[in-house]
């Protein structure tokens, strides 16, 4: 008898990319099931919320109790970000970093970038003007938060293409514990990438130190919390810890939304009609296409949980795409509903590694989706459904191809509709 794939293994699968939700549908009737590497994969809300507000849950691969299959990054190993840290160095690390991202201690950051998000978003629609076929992203998902990030830290813009391909190697390292393990070759890219973004953060930090402006960078280097400051190690990788998570997850929450509105066109009418809309619609795109699908743990002792006993040491998935569909929690959870309420999805996470960058990227994908239904004329898909990155965690497509009748100039924009 031929043996059938396990369904995570399925999911993990570049092959289903571009539609796991029939997948997630399966793997969502066991709540907390075991793969044959001895991983547990959560798939209901539930538990999902459950376990992520769970002390004994840890974001430090050093408590597995066997080294994960995915190599760990002997760069950030070295000096971990909070990222993948534990109370209380994550919280304090946290806080230094959290000043640097809005009230109290820096009110005006990511507010006042409002108007600079506003601008670059106009500046690349414009630069589509009398094109008829355009890939989404890399013309404007990818180039706006590129040039945000880049703005906010203080990295120069001419820098985006090589950031980019360097933080692509980087995050090629993030899958599951049970994806393939990585050939030598592939590891040594990711290590040299690695070691290349840290050069290239250290040589701004160090020029920040000696002549301090008001970007992020200056004030991560001056920045300290009880009299405390991170090292010289943790500012640089914090600084590549925010250029990448800066952008690899806002590129696909607008390549995500593009492609959703072109499937539902009533949807992108009705947000023509009412931009109001936008801001339960963005909840409602990290929900129901989740550019962050998947998050991996380590139980630090037993846990009990829907009936199974998770023991000390072992990997734990949380399938955050899994959970935001989860119809006990979600009326209609398979269905895109722009004004749902009540929408407490696990797009940024919850508990204690809650994305910090939530308020900056619902900025970027409300505006960029606001002029998106403004200025593109009759858009429809090339191609349906879209070619995808491999990535299972970061997932979004690759290339998102449409046919325009017209980008129109911002002067021809509909009445009523004026920002
Ligand atoms: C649509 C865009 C984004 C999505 C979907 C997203 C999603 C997430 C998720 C799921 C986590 C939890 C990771 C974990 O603990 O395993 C996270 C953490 C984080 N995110 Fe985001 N993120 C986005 C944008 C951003 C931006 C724009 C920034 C910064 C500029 C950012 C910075 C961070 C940081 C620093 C953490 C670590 C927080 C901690 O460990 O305490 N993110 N994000």
């Amino acid at each position: 008898m031929q043996k059938t794939t396990p369904l995570f293994q399925q999911f993990l699968d570049p092959a289903n990319r571009a539609n796991p939700y029939p997948l997630l549908v399966e793997l969502r009737g066991t709540p907390v099931s075991l793969q044959e590497d001895g991983t547990y994969v959560v798939s209901t809300y539930r538990e999902t919320g459950q376990l992520l507000r769970d002390p004994r849950i840890s974001s430090d691969t050093r408590n597995r109790a066997a080294p994960p299959r995915r190599a760990r990054s002997t760069h950030f190993a070295a000096n971990p970000t909070f990222l993948t840290e534990d109370p209380p160095a994550h919280d304090h690390d946290r806080a230094i970093v959290m000043q640097q991202f809005g009230p109290p201690h820096t009110p005006g950051r990511i507010e006042g970038l409002r108007a600079r998000i506003d601008a670059i978003t106009k500046q690349l629609i414009d630069a589509q003007m009398g094109r008829r076929r355009i890939d989404m992203v890399d013309t404007f998902a990818f180039r706006l938060p590129v040039a945000v990030i880049c703005e906010l830290l203080g990295v120069p813009i001419a820098d985006a293409d090589r950031l980019h391909d360097w933080s692509t190697a980087v995050v090629s390292r993030v899958d599951a514990a049970t994806d393939d393990p990585p050939t030598d070759a592939q590891l040594e890219h990711v290590t040299q990438a690695e070691s290349e973004l840290a050069d290239y953060m250290s040589a701004l930090l160090a020029d920040r130190r000696k002549h301090p402006s008001d970007d992020l960078l200056s004030g991560l280097v001056n920045a300290e919390h009880s009299g405390d400051r991170l090292s010289d190690a943790q500012a640089i990788n914090t600084a590549m810890l925010l250029m990448i998570a800066g952008h690899e997850t806002t590129v696909n929450l607008i390549s995500n939304g593009i492609l959703t509105f072109l499937r539902h066109p009533e949807v992108l009418e009705r947000v023509r009609r009412e931009p109001d809309l936008l801001i339960s619609t963005v909840e409602e795109l990290l929900r129901y296409e989740p550019p962050v699908q998947m998050r991996d743990r380590t139980a630090l002792t037993d846990i009990e949980i829907a009936g199974v006993r998770i023991p000390k040491g072992a990997p734990v998935v949380m399938l955050l795409a899994a959970a935001n569909r989860d119809e006990a929690r979600f009326a209609n959870a398979e269905q895109f509903i722009p004004e749902r309420d009540d929408n407490q999805h696990f797009g940024f996470l919850t508990g204690i590694h809650y994305c910090f960058g939530a308020p900056l990227a619902r900025i970027e994908a409300q505006i960029a989706l606001r002029e998106f239904v403004r200025r593109f004329d009759a858009p429809s898909l090339v191609v349906d459904p879209p070619p995808y990155r491999p990535s299972a965690t970061l997932r979004g497509p690759s290339q998102l191809m449409i046919d325009v009748e017209r980008v129109r100039a911002i002067r021809e924009e509909p009445q009523g509709l004026a920002a």
